[in-house]
């Protein structure tokens, strides 16, 4: 290929804006290199991405990861913008107007996505008429441009049914359950409500200890309501666990109610820390620790996103 630089042949995991360090971490796990691409803004806040020179034949390896977040907005377009440079490049399509590349043959498919915060997740059903079934569009758009996609936590991996690529649903909730033992050796866990009872009572089967779950009614996106139950928590130690925190309201309620039936400590742990308008503060006079994975960079985020992922990326690859 003319005009390629010497480079290395390893397969190699890229990234672009985020999730650099988690790609670092995945390399190391899975024997590949990390492969930064490049990634700015113009002026008027639109991207703009690049496979460097010296990382084309890397790309054009047999397969190759992508570590990109579809969050925020600007993250579902960087992940686009990377899976179609990334995509180019495979294709052969090198040549340009300035540099020295000249087209080259087409290495086939080998493009597997890995998204350590899936955005819109949220919005999993068409909750009143007329709205955008915004969880399963974005994974139409990114699965076009790749093989496979492994999501962290996905909040309702059954939206995906549909989607054309293999998927991996994985979770982080091993290393969250190792890192609360070694942290804060809970007594209890709780779901803070029935949607998180299956990673909960996972991190309460990984320990060992005590797990209930409440009942829990969302009035609108900053007031949340828990239907009353007695829980054996008195003199405990008890780590409430979910999938997310982003206001903290349903963390600082669930707090309340362990603290009036006698918890001792009660901690907070999630995979994604999105903690949105203030939620730390808040958070800060509710809970006696906050633990995240690093999905999202945020300051509690403690425990790496990059084992579970390698787990379905290895699913996926074969
Ligand atoms: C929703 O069901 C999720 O699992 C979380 O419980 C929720 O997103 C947390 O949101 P917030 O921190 O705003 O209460």
């Amino acid at each position: 290929m003319k005009g390629a630089p010497p480079a290395s042949t390893q397969m190699p995991v890229l990234s672009g804006a985020s999730g650099g360090e988690i790609a670092q971490s995945l390399s190391s796990i899975l024997g590949m290199d990390h492969v930064k691409l490049e990634s700015r803004r113009f002026p008027d806040g639109e991207g703009y991405v690049k496979v460097p020179p010296e990382s084309i034949q890397q790309v054009r390896s047999e397969r190759v990861v992508l570590v990109s977040n579809t969050y925020p907005d600007s993250g579902i377009m960087q992940t686009l913008l990377l899976l179609g440079a990334i995509g180019d490049v495979r294709k052969g399509n090198l040549s340009s107007l300035k540099d020295d590349f000249e087209d080259a043959d087409d290495v086939g498919p080998g493009v597997f996505l890995a998204i350590p915060y899936y955005g819109y997740a949220r919005q999993d059903k068409r909750f009143s008429v007329g709205e955008s079934g915004s969880a399963k569009l974005v994974a139409e758009l990114v699965s076009e441009y790749c093989e496979g996609i492994a999501i962290l936590d996905l909040h309702a991996p059954e939206v995906m049914d549909e989607v054309s690529q293999p998927m991996e649903f994985v979770s982080s909730m091993p290393e969250i359950a190792e890192t609360l033992q070694s942290e804060v050796s809970p007594d209890f866990i709780l779901s803070p409500d029935k949607g998180a009872i299956s990673r909960a009572s996972e991190v309460a089967g990984l320990i060992g200890c005590d797990f209930s779950y409440l009942e829990k009614t969302r009035i609108d996106a900053h007031t949340i309501e828990h239907t009353p139950k007695d829980l054996d928590v008195s003199g405990k130690i008890v780590a409430i666990v979910d999938d997310m925190i982003s206001t903290g309201g349903t963390i600082c309620r669930a707090s309340d109610a362990l603290r009036r039936q006698g918890a001792k400590e009660v901690h907070a742990a999630c995979t994604h820390g999105l903690f949105t308008g203030g939620a730390l503060s808040r958070l800060a006079s509710h809970v006696d620790g906050v633990y995240t994975t690093d999905s999202l960079p945020n300051p509690r985020a403690s425990v790496s996103a990059a084992p579970a992922l390698a787990r379905g990326l290895r699913v996926l690859m074969g």
